[in-house]
């Protein structure tokens, strides 16, 4: 029996990764940049074992089965693959956020699973090659390997599409303040989603676009200038959400309350607090703001009629191996 636990934080794209050149290897459109998000975490145990029949996986300490174990399976086959052991595992995975609702479990969910599984056959891969295994579980999931402020690089083939750190999680205190405004489990997922990206007519203008709004986006974040991060950050939202509305068929993940934070947060904006908007593939939306604004941001998410929770984030570290059932402090 060999077994090795990991944890891993979910991340939130500052410039978004929609659509694949190569869907089976995840090799993206385009680059992305993001950052993690230090009180949101995946904690994955992987434990192979020579007496397993099949491969079985828990999630919260339920058992699962269909699609998820599918996709799991196939993962953990790169793993057998790239390792020699053919044994069969238990995958035993916690979150402490709730699943499915534009907050990225599955890049915390495949980051933790690359580490934990390959530390539990006996590999030790460097970071780059970690990030590039993460990237075959979900695309996003190779941004959550490295620490802090994430550069995913498109790359032209599995070699060089992989994800790096641009500044540590102590770089700049930036705070992620996301406003749920539904706990339902999103209709379409991002796997699908990327599939229908090149449907759009948009695509291309967006994908022809992003190493500019990268080099903004990049240069935002090394410098700490907010005003100009606030700007892409949005800018590149807004692209990706017309891609998704003007695919065939239309994804339009936004609800009533979705708009309503967003014309708030440019509000607030306007009258000189320090926070911008963006949202993934669901409802919800990611407030950034720089730190000290946080408490004051949170409070007045809070008062808007249908935000059900306000989960707060600082930038967070790398996917690590741990002991046992520790959690980050
Ligand atoms: O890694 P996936 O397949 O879950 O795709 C992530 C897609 C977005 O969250 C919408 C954008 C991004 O770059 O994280």
């Amino acid at each position: 029996m060999h077994s090795a636990t990991a944890i891993s934080h979910p991340n939130i794209a500052f410039i978004k990764y929609w659509g694949n050149r190569d869907a089976r290897l995840r090799l993206p459109a385009n680059g992305s940049i993001s950052m993690n998000l230090d009180s949101l975490w995946t904690r994955t145990r992987v434990t192979f074992d020579g007496e397993f029949e099949r491969d079985k996986l828990m999630i919260n300490g339920e058992c699962i089965e269909g699609t998820p174990l599918t996709r799991v399976s196939a993962f953990l086959g790169h793993v057998r693959q790239m390792s020699g052991i053919n044994y069969f595992a238990l995958v035993e995975s916690t979150n402490n956020f709730p699943l499915g609702v534009g907050l990225a479990s599955s890049a915390s969910a495949f980051a933790a699973l690359s580490l934990a599984a390959t530390a539990a056959a006996g590999m030790q891969l460097d970071q780059r090659s970690l990030s590039r295994l993460a990237r075959l579980g979900s695309g996003s999931a190779c941004r959550s390997i490295p620490d802090g402020f994430v550069e995913w690089q498109a790359g032209e083939n599995d070699e060089s599409s992989f994800a790096f750190s641009i500044a540590p999680a102590e770089h700049w205190e930036l705070t992620d303040c996301i406003a749920i405004i539904s706990p339902i489990h999103k209709p379409v997922g991002s796997t699908e989603g990327h599939q229908l990206a090149d449907t759009s007519p948009l695509q291309s203008a967006r994908v022809s676009d992003a190493p500019r709004r990268l080099e903004v986006c990049r240069r935002a974040i090394l410098q700490r200038d907010f005003e100009t991060l606030a700007k892409i950050v949005e800018l590149d939202c807004h692209l990706m959400h017309a891609v998704m509305m003007t695919s065939n068929p239309p994804l339009l993940y936004w609800q009533p309350k979705t708009l309503e934070i967003i014309l708030a947060v440019q509000s607030w904006r306007a009258s000189g607090i320090p926070a911008c908007y963006t949202i993934d593939a669901g409802p919800n939306v990611h407030v950034l703001c720089i730190g000290e604004v946080s408490e004051w941001v949170t409070m007045r998410l809070k008062e808007i009629p249908g935000v059900l929770q306000v989960i707060t984030a600082n930038p967070g570290g790398a996917t690590r191996l741990i002991e046992g059932e520790d959690v980050p402090s």
